[in-house]
């Protein structure tokens, strides 16, 4: 029986995908390291530390930084996307999401959120979404980055819910792999090659459909 459906942020409720992206390529391109949208699929979903390795890596400049110099990098970062960041209002929800999730409220089931980002709190607020959620995971206390199932099922286990009775909705592989580890049903929203291994793909939210998502998920 479905209790919950738990949400990724970044690309799924809003598009701040891009915003990771294009603050990410400022940096890379500082450092003199190439990063294209392809390699920002990487990213997606992963800790902004674990993302910056990423790209060091890319560069093959892993060893060129202490840990320190790297923690400034990130935080340069940052600066960056907290910067773009500022222009979000709720016209920058993504299609089909606000109905969607009143289609879940309707229906009585929680809502959660489960996104890496120690920014999550500033981009619901400015998509005035803040309310919507009955709990949102803290990134700032989770050890363990997607792919691990750590904050699904911390989301989980605050909402007071069996993962066994949650959805997870994800754009990314790593955040797919993740449900998917807590033992939960995942819902893909884009490409079928990145997230083949989600339980119902779809190719954007405004293809979301509730009434067919709880059908696949009862049978
Ligand atoms: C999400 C995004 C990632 C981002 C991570 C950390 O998972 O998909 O691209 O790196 O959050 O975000 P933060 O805002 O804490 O740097
Ligand atoms: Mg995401």
């Amino acid at each position: 029986k479905l209790e919950a459906i738990i949400f990724d942020l970044d690309g799924v409720i809003t598009d701040t995908a891009e915003y990771h992206y294009l603050a990410w390529k400022g940096l890379a391109a500082e450092l003199g390291i190439p990063f294209t949208r392809e390699d920002n699929e990487r990213l997606k979903g992963v800790s902004r530390l674990a993302s910056l390795e990423i790209i060091l890596e890319l560069g093959n400049k892993q060893m060129a930084f202490t840990e320190e110099e790297k923690e400034h990098l990130a935080k340069k970062k940052n600066i960056q996307y907290m910067e773009l960041i500022k222009r979000i209002t709720p016209a920058d929800i993504l299609p089909g999401i606000k109905p969607f999730i009143k289609e879940i409220k309707e229906a009585g089931i929680k809502v959660g959120l489960a996104s890496a980002s120690k920014n999550a709190p500033a981009v619901l607020k400015g998509l005035d979404l803040l309310d919507e959620f009955d709990y949102m995971a803290d990134a700032n206390l989770i050890a363990n980055g997607k792919p691990d199932p750590e904050i699904f099922l911390n989301a989980a286990l605050n909402l007071k819910v069996n993962p066994e009775n949650c959805i997870g909705v994800e754009d990314a592989k790593a955040g797919v792999q993740a449900i998917k580890r807590a033992r939960m049903f995942a819902v893909g929203v884009g490409s079928m090659d990145q997230l083949g291994e989600a339980d119902i793909v779809y190719a954007s939210t405004s293809e979301l459909s509730f009434k067919k998502i709880i059908e696949i998920f009862s049978k």
